[in-house]
């Protein structure tokens, strides 16, 4: 598993290299696929200015590895974005969020110019909805939400520790069929209490890389 993370990073710094300018600002998402690419990355730190990162943690690593970050407020454009995913479907429309950080990712993914999604063969589904999708929602919200999953014929299950970047916490949903996710995405977006989801059918990374 390991090696085709590491084979996948590698084929997105192929994907990117040729292109960096002294004043480009890359999206970089959260995980482990993510965390390689970023290995990856900090031999490139001196071709381009720096990064927007989608969760702390990556944005320690960054910050490791020499890489300037940036505030998504304090830079005008986004070039490209790299991500990982937990379930890829055959339209490039993603469930991600198994770290909790989807909801900063989507708002880096929607500010990017190009989304590059990277993943191991095992991500790839025909139809999304085995990988439990995750909720980020308001404390306040997390039982009413739970009983509205319920309703929709999910299973809802609490995150229990995790708090995510925003205060937040995550319920993830066991047993939804998403034969269309973008129908879904809207859907749960609009229960009070609901930040995000981890459906990406509206902001679809245009390339999938997968490892070897
Ligand atoms: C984090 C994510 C990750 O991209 C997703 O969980 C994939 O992680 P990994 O690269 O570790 O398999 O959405 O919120």
């Amino acid at each position: 598993m390991s090696a085709s993370k590491i084979s996948v990073a590698k084929k997105a710094i192929n994907q990117i290299e040729k292109k960096f300018t002294k004043d480009m600002v890359l999206g970089i998402g959260t995980g482990s696929t993510v965390n390689f690419f970023i290995e990856e990355l900090s031999s490139y730190k001196n071709h381009f200015y720096g990064a927007v990162s989608s969760s702390e943690a990556s944005s320690k690593l960054l910050r490791e590895k020499g890489i300037d970050v940036f505030s998504l407020n304090d830079v005008n454009e986004v070039t490209y974005y790299i991500d990982g995913a937990d379930e890829v479907s055959p339209d490039n429309e993603l469930i991600k969020g198994g770290g909790g950080a989807h909801t900063r990712e989507k708002i880096v993914a929607a500010s990017s110019k190009e989304f590059i999604c990277i993943v191991d063969k095992s991500k790839l589904v025909n139809q999304l909805g085995a990988f439990p999708l995750p909720l980020e929602v308001i404390p306040e919200s997390r039982s009413m939400v739970a009983r509205k999953i319920v309703a929709l014929g999910g299973t809802p299950e609490y995150r229990s520790g995790f708090i995510t970047d925003q205060g937040n916490e995550i319920i993830d949903v066991k047993g939804l069929e998403i034969p269309d996710p973008e129908a879904l995405e809207i859907y749960l977006n609009n229960i009070p209490g609901v930040i995000d989801n981890g459906i990406f059918a509206f902001n679809k990374p245009s390339i999938v890389l997968v490892g070897d």
